[in-house]
Parts: C-alpha cells; sequence; structure tokens
C-alpha cells in the first residue's frame, strides 16, 4: 500500500548509507520503498563509498547522493535541504560509529549533520561485528537512541561477513523497509501518549516444571500494543509467555505469573495516560508451589491447594484517577451481561466482550467477535482479523483520552506524526 502524507505528496525517505559492509543491501532497502510508493533520496558517508560507489544510488533514485556538505553543487546548505525534505530518516546499515555520533549529537559529516538537523522520526538498522554490537559503549548508545523513541530493526544473529558468528546481521530488508513504513504511517493521534498494554495468559508455577494457565495466544494484546504505536504512542507491552514476535517500536516486559504481571503494570501505569488490560491472567494460583519437581510415585499431584491471584484490572482501576482503563471479558455464557457487570464492578471505562466459545473468537484465532461496552453504549463490532479490532479499539481509547495540550493538534485526520510545540 502506498504512503500518502498530509499534503498529498508520497512519503520521502532520507536514506543514510553508512560503512558497513552491508552497505550494498542499501540498493534493495531503496528499491522496496520505492515499490511502497515513497520517494527516496541518499546521504552517504565517506567510508560508505568506499564499499558501494555513490553512482549506484544515484541511478536508483533518480537523485543526486548527499556527500558532502562543502562540495555540493545542488545546495549551498546540503544537510537543510536534505533534513527538511524528509519525512523519515532511515540509516541503513547504521556503523557502530554512526550510532556513536547520533547518541552523542556529533555532526561531523554530511550524513551525521543531515541526522542531528532531522526534525522527523529516525529508524535505525545497525549492523556490525557481534563484539563491536556486544560492546557497552554501544549497547548504552542504543539505549540512548531508544530513549529518544528512534526506532531499532535488528540487528539478527547469524554468521556474520567478518566470519563470526552472533548478534550483528542486517536486518533483512524486508524487515527495514517495514519498520520505515511502520513509522511513516503512523498517524501520530496518539503521539505523546503512553499507554500500557497487558498480553498472553499467566503461568502459575505448580512446581519447577508445571504451571496452571490458559489458552491465551497474546494475538490480541499484541495487535493492540502494533497498533497503538503505530498511532504515535509510547507504549509499554507487559506480555505473559508467548510465542509472538515483539511488535516493533513497542517496549516489552516479559513476565510469567499474575503477581509479576501486576508488579509490572503497576509500575508502567504509574506514568501512563491509558492502560489497556488484554491478558487472561488466572484467577487462581497453587497456593504452595514446589521447589523441587514433584514425583509421582511419592508425592502425586491428586489435589492442588489453589490461592486466589491480585485482580490486575481492579486494582489498576481503583487507582487510575482520571486515566483510562479498558478492561477485557472472555466469556462463554451471558456475553453482554457478563461484561455489563463486570464494567461497573472494576470501575474501567470499556470492557472489550468476546465469546470465547465461537471458533472465530476464541482464543489463539486469527480473528475477534467483539462488542465494547462503556457506561453510555454498547458497539458490536462483525468478525474481523485482531488487527482490525484492534484499531477500533485504539480509536475508542482516543476518543477517551483528553486532548493533549503539549502537543499541537493535527490538520486533518490522516495528519501524520504530530510534533512537539517549541519549548513543550
Ligand atoms: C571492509 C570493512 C567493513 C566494515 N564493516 C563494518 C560494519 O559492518 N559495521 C561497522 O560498524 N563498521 C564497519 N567497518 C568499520 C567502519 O567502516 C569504520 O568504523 C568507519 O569509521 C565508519 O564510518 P562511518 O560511520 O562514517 O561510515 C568496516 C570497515 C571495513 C574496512
Amino acid at each position: 500500500m502506498a504512503v500518502t502524507l498530509v499534503d498529498s505528496h508520497a512519503a520521502r525517505v532520507a536514506l543514510f548509507v553508512t560503512g558497513g559492509i552491508a552497505a550494498y543491501k542499501a540498493c534493495e532497502v531503496l528499491r522496496g520503498l520505492q515499490k511502497e510508493g515513497c520517494e527516496v533520496r541518499v546521504a552517504m558517508t565517506r567510508s560508505a563509498c568506499e564499499l558501494v560507489g555513490p553512482r549506484t544510488f544515484e541511478a536508483l533514485s533518480g537523485h543526486h547522493v548527499t556527500l558532502d556538505l562543502f562540495d555540493d553543487e545542488t545546495s549551498p546548505i546540503p544537510h537543510i535541504d536534505l533534513a527538511e525534505w524528509a519525512d523519515l530518516a532511515l540509516v541503513a546499515p547504521a556503523t557502530a560509529n554512526a550510532i556513536a555520533k547520533m547518541a552523542h549529537g556529533i555532526a561531523d559529516d554530511a550524513v551525521s549533520t543531515t541526522l542531528l538537523a532531522c526534525p522527523c522520526p529516525v529508524v535505525v538498522a545497525p549492523a556490525m561485528n557481534v563484539h563491536m554490537w556486544q560492546n557497552l559503549a554501544t549497547v548504552a548508545n542504543v539505549e540512548t537512541l531508544k530513549a529518544r523513541n528512534y526506532l531499532i530493526v535488528g540487528p539478527e544473529s547469524g554468521r556474520l561477513a567478518c566470519g563470526e558468528t552472533g548478534a550483528g546481521k542486517l536486518a533483512s530488508p524486508e524487515q527495514i523497509v517495514s519498520a520505515a513504513l511502520y513509522r511513516l504511517r503512523a498517524r501520530g493521534d496518539l503521539a505523546g501518549r503512553r499507554i500500557v498494554i497487558t498480553a498472553g495468559p499467566t503461568h502459575e508455577p505448580v512446581d519447577p516444571v508445571r504451571y496452571l494457565s490458559n489458552a491465551s495466544s497474546g494475538k490480541m494484546g499484541y495487535a493492540i500494543a502494533a497498533a497503538a504505536a503505530a498511532h504515535g504512542a509510547h507504549v509499554t507491552l507487559v506480555s505473559g509467555p508467548v510465542s509472538l514476535p515483539e511488535p516493533a517500536g513497542v517496549g516489552v516486559i516479559h513476565v510469567t505469573t499474575a503477581s509479576e504481571m501486576l508488579d509490572a503494570t503497576q509500575d508502567a501505569f504509574a506514568t501512563a495516560d491509558a492502560a489497556i488490560l488484554a491478558a487472561a491472567v488466572s484467577d487462581y494460583r497453587p497456593d504452595k508451589a514446589a521447589d523441587h519437581k514433584l514425583k509421582k510415585a511419592a508425592e502425586p499431584l491428586d489435589k492442588i491447594e489453589l490461592a486466589e491471584n491480585p485482580d490486575i484490572l481492579a486494582t489498576i482501576s481503583a487507582d487510575r484517577g482520571d486515566r483510562i482503563v479498558v478492561g477485557f471479558a472472555a466469556e462463554t455464557d451471558n456475553l453482554l451481561q457478563n461484561a455489563r457487570e463486570k464494567l461497573a464492578r472494576k470501575g474501567c471505562d470499556l470492557i472489550v466482550a468476546n465469546d470465547v466459545s465461537r471458533e472465530d473468537s476464541t482464543f489463539g484465532a486469527d480473528t475477534n467477535c467483539v462488542t465494547i461496552v462503556s457506561p453510555h453504549d454498547e458497539e458490536t463490532l462483525d468478525c474481523m482479523p485482531k488487527e482490525q479490532v484492534a484499531e477500533a479499539i485504539i480509536e475508542r481509547v482516543h476518543d477517551l483520552l483528553e486532548p493533549d495540550d503539549d502537543y499541537l493538534a493535527p490538520s486533518s485526520p490522516d495528519a501524520t506524526l504530530l510534533m512537539p510545540k517549541a519549548g513543550a
């Protein structure tokens, strides 16, 4: 799907190619972006030019390639021209050196100076030797960039060009393009908002190898987290044990038990504007978990004493003040009646009720059939993919949140990422 931004121009991506051995793969990234309807301009470091010729990028992009600040026949101030032109900055591959310069605000060549001047979102695809990647300097620099909401894609683990095996391989061009589109498509109407989302089941240990749980796959919560991030929110996803890839641009905290989930959710909610609690939390846990594997002959497991788990939705709702809280009700009988009672009992803003007895709405399915219950109305959605259900839930949460005065209102409903007001 082509990306079209507010003022109807095709999305403009400034592709920064730095001096990694994977620089040649930036050609595929460029082509992938063009296939998605993006216009791409390229800037390269001196080291990148040692590895791939700028003419290749010039031919592919159809634009002059920015190489030098003071010797550019197309512009007297090339870094500002490119920075202001771009809707998105993409650094691929990003060397350890380029990452360090971005983290520290160093501007000593055309690439680093343009990146410092870019007001748009930045996506970074690191690629380097495993020891360079694991060096604490690089680790700290990457953390600095993440904290500034730069989206880091990869690197992957595998056999590296230097002959070593480990983390440091450039993410695939498809992954990089998809991360760039993800940032570009963000409508940004939740920019500046912090949302905590829970997902998946919890595991309540019986002994070190056995646990009580349920069949939740985590797909609904993960889809909500991805949708919230796509709207520009700062998302913390508190995830029980699931086998799903982490959504791009989302901070994930992995937990196992209900009590760990409560602690992580409360911590994240302390600074959040909204909580969407989609996890299927075990209501009960074994009262005493054995610290060794129970043996069938010596310690038959014919009875498990249960203790009640903390009620995460009720606890978060009790402490919400004027913040938004959304709960889920997975039911097999009396769906709406149970959801209405749950809404009143827990004191939250919305309950998303889903009938898990249906095949197209059950745990693990890719679709969901839900009714969103509020104190004022009930909205039954068609059965649809969980991504679309997630979008509908995020739109309801957006409507419930008061406008954030620190952020400029979008000029149209399709507005792209919002920029903080100067000084905000
Ligand atoms: C053949 C070759 C391959 C290199 N590959 C990488 C790489 O994949 N990642 C990296 O961080 N540095 C790599 N380097 C080192 C960088 O090129 C070097 O740190 C350079 O200063 C980076 O400059 P730049 O960030 O301005 O492009 C490589 C060097 C050579 C000679």
